[in-house]
């Protein structure tokens, strides 16, 4: 998987909040095509790692490439625009909005001069691709839990992207809904968009991610297959005495 063209570039990203580092000279890189998985322990930093990347914050000090153009400097909307799509850890539709309304206003955002039909028929055709047709009228809301993910990667995919970054959509998930959501992640990854995700879920990780880059106290600590980080002992300590399951 890895070679070909980068997709993401992260060079020496830090984010400093007051006295605390919340991501420190973090580098990485992500090629087309490509899972890439995002773990560690809670307070890694990997929520704010993914913030830097869509542009909610401008990193203390570093640098970030998205699909070769530097936007370290550069707002949500313009990455957006440029190609990356995000979905959030705590699910935010908009409640009272239908699901199909929902993904619509996802795709009016992703592309200008979209007309509003073309918009809501793209959305439908999103809704049947991520198992949410038969919602399609009910408000948001009314979801379950499942379903609130499904609308949240959804939403994303509305806008288009050629780069996603998901931030533990599968937390909360039983273990048959959490197949169910990486075989979405895998379809989605197979229309040749390439998946950044966050994870605790350790089998859903070993599944999905061709590369892992693991996070500790804001630090890259390791990086590389699912077998190779999970066997390093200074990933096996980092996870010592927390209640993720390293080894599930
Ligand atoms: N806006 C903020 N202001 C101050 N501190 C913050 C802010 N956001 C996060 N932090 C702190 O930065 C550190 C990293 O938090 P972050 O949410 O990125 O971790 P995480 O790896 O996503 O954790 P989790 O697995 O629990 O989601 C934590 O110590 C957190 O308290
Ligand atoms: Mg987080």
């Amino acid at each position: 998987m890895s070679g070909g063209p980068v997709v993401l570039k992260a060079e020496g990203l830090s984010k400093r909040f007051g006295g605390l580092l919340a991501v420190q000279n973090v580098s990485f890189s992500q090629y087309a095509g490509e899972i890439l998985a995002v773990i560690g322990p809670n307070g890694a930093g990997k929520t704010t790692l993914l913030n830097l990347l869509s542009g909610v914050y401008r990193p203390t000090s570093g640098r970030l490439e998205l699909l070769g153009e530097d936007v370290t400097e550069k707002p949500i909307e313009y990455r957006c625009h440029l190609g990356l799509g995000r979905a959030f850890q705590i699910v935010r539709p908009f409640p009272e909005m239908t699901v199909h309304e929902n993904v619509t206003v996802g795709a009016l955002f992703g592309k200008r001069g979209k007309t509003l039909s073309a918009a809501r028929e793209e959305a439908y055709d999103l809704l049947e691709r991520t198992g949410l047709a038969p919602q399609a009228d009910k408000a948001a809301h009314e979801l379950t839990l499942l379903q609130d993910k499904r609308l949240e990667v959804a939403r994303a995919l509305a806008t288009q992207p050629k780069v996603l970054l998901l931030d533990e959509v599968m937390a909360g998930l039983r273990p048959a809904e959490a197949q169910e959501a990486v075989a979405l992640v895998r379809s989605v990854q197979g229309s040749g968009i390439s998946v950044l995700f966050i994870e605790h879920i350790m089998p859903v990780v070993r599944d999905l991610a061709d590369r892992v880059v693991v996070m500790d106290q804001g630090q890259v600590i390791a990086e590389g297959t699912y077998r190779e980080v999970t066997a390093n002992p200074q990933v096996v300590a980092a996870y010592l005495g927390t209640e993720a399951e390293l080894h599930a």
